[in-house]
């Protein structure tokens, strides 16, 4: 720096080595060698990445409520954020689910850590703090850090003229016998860098030792002056401990919540159908019309093809929980019997009950139908328990979240809008030691060739999960299995590499569970999911 023409000091340019971040981004601009994207409108993770580091600490919680393939919520995770993410489409949860179940993440040191107080005390040349540690994650990691070298920090640092002392120790007597060999008078600043050709081996020896000494000197001081410095941490830039391997923390999925809305009067008696407007039933004509429409040209689907529903005809029905009936040919063929199916569709926002289930059946079998089948979008998990009422049973369909805006779509009867997902057998097994274990048979499916409901394998499902200990809230996946053919694990396991135990993983891939102890809630509840994505959940006393 100048004052008038006279120099005042000299700033390096590393004596602060990095710019502030300002409001115009032109770096997380997407490179042609950014990593395939899995979703069409899926966000450059550095985006997202740089509003978390700025917003947020490790510990924090991220909301973000349009979760698309899940980038916010990959982000957060690599750096310690919570976070809860919500979407309507089930397609972008199960792409997030599935990009946060395959992915590695670095393991970054803990501030709050033994391994994060040694590192630390390295950076700052200073004695490892003996407190205790707790791996804390909301005391943060270890950043790596730039100096931020100003005069007041140099003036103020004592440890260089330690340095200098130590270094003078060898320097000065070096400088005597260059002085004695050559008979000069050389101070520090005039000791020429190059030696002289006509000087001896010897007096040459003494030169470059001097030099090396004052080199090293130069470079002690100008680390200790980088060390004792003030400093920024570089946020984004926390050592790693490369020997860890840091896979996602357990997370749970969750769909439409069950809860129905009640309404009471002053004297606490409840409001007749109240409830079901509420939700949605009853003024909703127009919904109901809509999807028998669509139930009319698309039929509903089961695991197999053969097993398709196809409607000769639908008609209004005057009921108060089943509003058509459909007929259909047994066996597909034009002289097979006729078929009476009652058809009560479900609510248009919310979740259809076990109660509203067993009236809808009460009265198709008072009709003479053949056969129920309900349509709605999700059932809670009591009504998924629910197949028959005496002769008559309950087909539950899975109406595609598409239906929900129908009036934009082409009624083409292509892809699955109605479909049933059988209802899960599922065996609770003793264990040694007063454990248990449970085994997936299989799913029930109703064959509309025979009127038959047989237990098909475990082919038709993808994946299953455990909640060991339900708390009649929230499913948390304690544990996982999954029965695909090929292993969906598959991307996690490439990202491992070899760092899987193969016995361990083996039991990922299984109809019947590793044994657990009986939880002090006396429940659990099994999630079956199939290959389309449908879930279905029982609960069990156990
Ligand atoms: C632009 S995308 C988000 C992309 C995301 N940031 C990523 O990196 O993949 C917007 C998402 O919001 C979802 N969405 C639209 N309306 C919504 C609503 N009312 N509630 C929740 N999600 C919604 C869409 O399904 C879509 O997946």
């Amino acid at each position: 720096m100048l004052v008038g023409r006279t120099p005042r000091y000299r700033r390096l340019l590393d004596d602060f080595p990095v710019f502030p971040i300002v409001d115009l981004w032109t770096d997380t601009g997407i490179s042609g060698f950014a990593d395939k994207k899995v979703y069409v409108v899926q966000t450059n993770p550095r985006v997202v990445q740089r509003c978390i580091l700025m917003t947020t600490d490790p510990g924090d919680l991220v909301l973000d409520p349009t979760c698309g393939s899940g980038t916010t919520a990959h982000v957060a995770e690599q750096w310690g954020r919570r976070w809860i993410t919500i979407d309507t489409s089930r397609v972008a949860l199960a792409l997030a689910r599935a990009r946060i179940m395959g992915a590695r993440y670095p393991y970054y040191l803990l501030a709050d850590s033994r391994d994060g107080q040694i590192k630390e005390a390295i950076l700052a040349r200073r004695v490892p703090s003996e407190k205790p540690t707790n791996n804390d994650i909301r005391q943060g990691f270890v950043y790596e850090r730039v100096p931020h070298i100003t005069l007041k920090s140099i003036a103020n640092n004592a440890e260089i003229d330690v340095i200098w002392e130590k270094f003078q120790e060898t320097l000065e007597p070096l400088r005597q016998q260059l002085n004695n060999a050559l008979g000069a008078a050389y101070e520090e600043w005039e000791i020429p860098r190059d030696a002289e050709d006509a000087w001896s081996g010897e007096v040459r020896g003494i030169h470059a030792n001097w030099w090396k000494q004052r080199i090293a000197r130069q470079k002690e001081i100008d680390a200790s002056i980088a060390a004792k410095s003030d400093y920024e941490f570089l946020y984004d830039k926390p050592y790693e401990d490369n020997k860890k391997a840091r896979v996602a923390g357990p997370f749970s999925v969750e769909s439409l919540s069950p809860h129905r809305l009640l309404g009471v009067d002053e004297h606490d008696e409840l409001i007749e159908n109240a409830a079901e407007q509420q939700l949605g039933y009853g003024d909703k004509q127009d919904f109901a019309a809509m999807i028998l429409e669509n139930l009319k040209t698309s039929g509903v689907q089961q695991a197999h093809k053969e097993d398709h529903i196809a409607f000769s005809s639908i008609r209004p029905w005057p009921g108060d929980f089943v509003c058509a009936e459909g007929t259909y040919v047994e066996g597909n063929t034009d002289s097979g019997p006729r078929k009476r199916a009652g058809i009560f569709i479900g609510p248009e926002f919310g979740t259809v009950s076990r109660p509203d289930l067993v009236s809808a059946v009460r009265e198709a079998a008072d009709a003479d139908f053949d056969v129920l089948i309900t349509c709605a979008f999700n059932y809670d998990a009591h009504a998924s328990e629910f197949n028959k009422l005496g002769r008559v049973p309950v087909l539950k369909a899975r109406m595609n979240a598409d239906l929900h805006m129908a009036d934009d779509l082409k009624n083409t009867g292509k892809g699955n809008l109605f479909v049933i997902f059988g209802e899960p057998d599922i065996g609770i097994l003793d264990a040694e030691d007063d454990q248990i274990q449970v085994r997936v048979n299989g799913v029930d499916v109703f064959h509309p060739n025979t009127g038959e409901i047989r237990s098909d394998g475990a082919d038709g499902i993808a994946c299953w999960f455990i909640d060991t200990d339900y708390n009649e809230e929230s499913f948390f996946v304690r544990h996982a299995y999954f029965l695909g053919a090929n292993d969906p694990y598959k991307a996690l396991k490439t990202t491992l590499k070899a760092e899987i135990n193969q016995e361990a993983w083996e039991t990922l891939h299984s109809d019947i569970s590793r044994p657990f102890d009986k939880p002090s809630s006396g429940r659990i509840a099994v999630k079956v999911i199939n290959h389309l994505g449908d879930e279905v959940m029982k609960v069990f006393r156990v």
